[in-house]
């Protein structure tokens, strides 16, 4: 997730206006940020790594020249953050200069293409390409508009973007174009703009256009020009008046960001199924040949590599130790050693404990494999390989869109190494990636549709001093997160067992009407789950599951049910099954009065051991 803008003004200087815009983009990425201007037929470019005040008052990206601009605040995927792959990116000849949110997943192909016909990259970015396939087009066409090259290059792209492109070829446009990466338009008086999105130019205008997937713009000072991609046909639409406070609007209207980032969910896993294959293939690679694996995190990352520890078994035959980190040096501390390998897995790559369980294994000369989603974090400079889960900046505390990223890349390395290994049949695997394909559109139904029911068990139970979280097999791990989330930001203490544990203690607890939440995916243990949630119902727990569509029996039992649609393979039911209790979790802090983006004694990211 990075930040785009661009701007044309018929007054005055847009550098200032393109600074000032980014920095209400940070939100969404501050690893380097850039500029390019035009004026009199040069194109004027500052960049650097580092967030935007910083590099600002060392290079004053204000005094660029010209009316007309773009510029970008960066999130790293493809390429570490530095200045170097800071955009924008320019062609060889420095005339065209890109700036782009998303992720093109064909960008090797088209680069050893643009490279074979002599084009010259200085970045390791995916975006630089855009800016080659475009000039590439121009030289073979020197006839063709800018509008027209900038088509002919989109089309032959594979993956997310937003671009905006200049050039001194037609110095007074700005050429964008999306694709599952966000871009709006602002019309004001003054001045066009484009952007990631609307607070960017919220301060100037309120007058906004929706681009959708497959559309093209081109800005001018006259204003703007929408049309599709696929055949260039005109797309007639009026801007809209937006009454958001600038607050609302770094939220795009949500009143949290909690939620917001819940329902990024289904963008943030399709971007999870544009993973770079040659870190998935190394990462697994690794984990084949070790002789001990261990999967080392903190919190919701640690619940990630549980159920991962459930995958690796399952699809690939391979045991894996999931421990949490603060535990490691005591538990392992001793006997981790060369041939033992670390996946370590940190949302933000900075976790003190993660890191202290990665210093001590590399101590003893153990391999250090990194799962993040910060590229440019400490966890990234100490993996021997590491991979960005791409997820896009987290502001809330408590981990969402992070956790089923997380689990998605986890399922991805779990079905490489089930194949390198041979483990389960052909079939079974494609139809596990085919499935894992399917679940952005699955995380949005139950996003759309549970909702309201998460939003009415949260009023009825508000009052309830304790919860259980209860699932067998790899819905324990999803049942721990299901409490962490409740817990953390509700501040409802609540306990969760694989749910054959509970009657070797925990069962004790249960009186009449205290919720039980049981995680009940279609899987080897639904039979013996039947049992357990029996044995609760008998001590007159309040059972609430979660259910897949159809599970008429599981429903029969309880008092309250949330469903998900039918067929996950077990292995990928951590990912759906979240879902609704990411919003149970949420709803209840809000039936408790409490601001769920920022819960008491907690920080995003905990840097202390
Ligand atoms: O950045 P990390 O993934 O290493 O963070 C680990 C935990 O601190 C984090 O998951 C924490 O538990 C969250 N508040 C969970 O919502």
């Amino acid at each position: 997730m990075c930040g785009i803008f661009g701007c044309i003004m018929k007054q005055g200087n847009a550098a200032p206006i393109i600074r000032a815009s980014l920095k209400r983009l940070e939100y969404r990425g501050y690893d380097s940020v850039g500029v390019a201007t035009i004026q009199d037929g040069k194109i004027y470019v500052k960049k650097d790594q580092g967030k935007i005040d910083d590099v600002h008052s060392i290079l004053n990206l204000d005094d660029l020249p010209g009316n007309l601009g773009i510029g970008h605040t960066r999130w790293a995927t493809h390429g570490a953050p530095l200045k170097i792959n800071a955009h924008p990116h320019s062609d060889c000849t420095g005339q065209i200069v890109v700036v782009h949110n998303g992720i093109i997943e064909n960008f090797s192909e088209l680069k050893l293409e643009l490279e074979n016909n002599g084009h010259k990259f200085v970045s390791k970015t995916d975006t630089e390409v855009i800016a080659h396939l475009i000039e590439e087009n121009l030289r073979k066409n020197p006839e063709l508009e800018l509008a027209n090259a900038v088509l002919e290059a989109v089309k032959r792209l594979e993956g997310s973007y937003a671009v905006a492109v200049i050039s001194t070829r037609e110095p007074d446009k700005i050429i964008c174009a999306r694709n599952e990466s966000p871009l709006v338009l602002g019309i004001s008086e003054n001045a066009v703009y484009c952007a990631s999105d609307i607070p960017a130019f919220l301060p100037f205008t309120n007058k906004v256009v929706l681009i959708n997937d497959g559309e093209f713009i081109i800005l001018s000072s006259k204003g703007y020009e929408i049309r599709r991609i696929n055949d260039f046909s005109i797309v007639a639409r009026e801007p809209e008046i937006v009454d958001w406070t600038p607050e609302m609007a770094v939220k795009q209207g949500y009143p949290h960001f909690m939620i917001k980032e819940i329902h990024e969910q289904p963008a943030t896993l399709r971007n999870t199924l544009r993973m770079q294959e040659h870190y998935l293939d190394l990462i697994s690679t690794f984990l084949d040949r070790a002789r001990e694996v261990f999967l080392v995190a903190c919190g919701t990352s640690y619940h990630a590599c549980l159920a991962a520890s459930y995958m690796f078994s399952k699809l690939a035959f391979l045991p894996t130790y999931p421990v949490y980190a603060s535990e490691f040096m005591e538990q392992h501390g001793k006997s981790v050693n060369i041939d033992s390998t670390i996946l370590a897995v940190s949302q933000s790559g900075e976790t003190a404990d993660t890191l202290a369980a990665v210093t001590c294994a590399q101590q003893r000369a153990a391999t250090i494999l990194g799962l993040t989603n910060v590229i440019g974090s400490t966890l990234t400079r100490v993996s021997r390989v590491y991979v960005g889960q791409q997820s896009g900046p987290e502001i809330g505390v408590a981990a969402t869109k992070t956790f089923t990223s997380q689990l998605s890349v986890l399922a991805q390395l779990a079905l490489r190494l089930s194949k390198k290994r041979g483990k389960i049949s052909q079939d079974e695997m494609d139809d596990i990636a085919e499935r894992l394909e399917k679940l952005p559109d699955i995380v949005e139904t139950i996003i759309q549709t549970q909702k309201e029911k998460a939003k009415q068990l949260a009023k009825k139970y508000k009052d309830a001093k304790t919860f259980f979280f209860l699932g067998r097999g790899v819905s324990t791990a999803t049942a721990y997160e299901g409490r962490l989330k409740l817990m953390e930001i509700a501040y409802i203490p609540s306990i969760a067992f694989p749910a054959g544990e509970s009657k070797h203690g925990p069962i004790s607890l249960i009186e009449a009407g205290l919720p039980v939440v049981f995680i009940c995916a279609k899987d080897g243990a639904h039979k013996t789950l039947i049992g357990n949630i029996m044995e609760m119902k008998a001590r007159g727990a309040s059972i609430i599951a979660i259910v897949e569509e159809g599970d008429e029996e599981i429903k029969a039992l309880s008092d309250d049910y949330v469903e998900v649609p039918k067929g996950i393979p077990e292995v990928l039911s951590p990912i759906p099954f979240a879902i609704p209790l990411q919003l149970l979790a949420y709803y209840m802090a809000l039936e408790k009065g409490l601001n769920p983006d920022t819960p008491r004694n907690l920080a995003k990211s905990v840097t202390v051991k």
